[in-house]
């Protein structure tokens, strides 16, 4: 069985005093569990200028660091921006792509995003992939389409499961409160598993995350749902005592 992930996505949250309490209190937690009890992989993500702040508070705990974004370069002239190659030599071991927020506020397109994966998978970083339709075309009829197209433009050629996540996350259940039901989440994420195993050999073993409004409260129904391999927790995760409640639903 793979082994589920939970992914704290701190978004643009958190100053250096709160982002260092959140992360001591999270890794204290997972530290202070019992490997046979922690079945579950624990990861935090939290805004560029916190990354070593919160890799010093989080080290020797298991739980992984990951950033929000990279640019697709190496290194150069890119002001503003962050190579796959910073992020991994201050510790990171992953970068969440794609999210539906900067495909907005920054019309990233899923050829930037395509790179940006490659960028991470040469630095040795997981790419955690984002996708997800809105509503209007969920109402449309079309967000299997959607979703099918994104991975097909999203996910590099060479992708394999040690190096990649897909995260689900349909846009209209982003911070709103709202959720897909058990069986739309089953649907999709099945969907996904095989359009995948269009591209790659190892689909099966690639982690699903499903992400979107996840609460303490609606943890275990989605986290039990087949080809749901975890999470990927935006507002819940700003919370360390939420945060672990949802982890530990998994
Ligand atoms: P919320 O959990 O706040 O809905 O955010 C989900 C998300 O965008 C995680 O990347």
């Amino acid at each position: 069985m793979t082994r589920p992930l939970i992914v704290g996505n701190w978004k643009m949250n958190t100053l250096r005093h709160t982002a260092m309490a959140l992360a001591q209190d999270i890794g204290s937690r997972y530290a202070d569990t019992s490997a046979d009890e922690r079945g579950f992989d624990l990861m935090v993500c939290p805004p560029f200028p916190y990354l070593p702040t919160v890799g010093e508070a989080i080290a020797g705990s298991g739980v992984a660091l990951g950033a929000q974004d990279c640019h697709a370069a190496g290194g150069g002239a890119h002001t503003g921006d962050v190579a796959a190659e910073m992020l991994a030599d201050i510790g990171c071991t992953a970068v969440i792509l794609g999210h539906s927020e900067r495909r907005t506020d920054h019309g990233e397109i899923d050829l930037a995003v395509s790179e940006k994966a490659r960028a991470a998978h040469r630095a040795g970083l997981i790419a955690i992939i984002c996708i997800g339709e809105t509503e209007a075309e969920r109402d449309a009829g079309q967000a299997a389409d959607i979703c099918a197209r994104q991975i097909a433009g999203s996910v590099p050629k060479g992708a394999v499961a040690e190096d990649t996540v897909i995260a689900y996350e349909p846009v209209w259940a982003i911070g709103t409160g709202r959720t897909p039901t058990a069986a739309d989440v089953a649907d999709m994420h099945g969907h996904i598993r095989g359009e995948l195993s269009r591209f790659l050999d190892d689909a099966d073993r690639v982690r699903l995350l499903y992400g979107g409004s996840v609460k303490p409260g609606n943890a275990i129904q989605l986290l039990s749902v087949p080809n749901v391999d975890g999470a990927l927790v935006g507002g819940a995760s700003l919370s360390a005592e939420d945060f672990w409640a949802i982890a530990q639903s998994s």
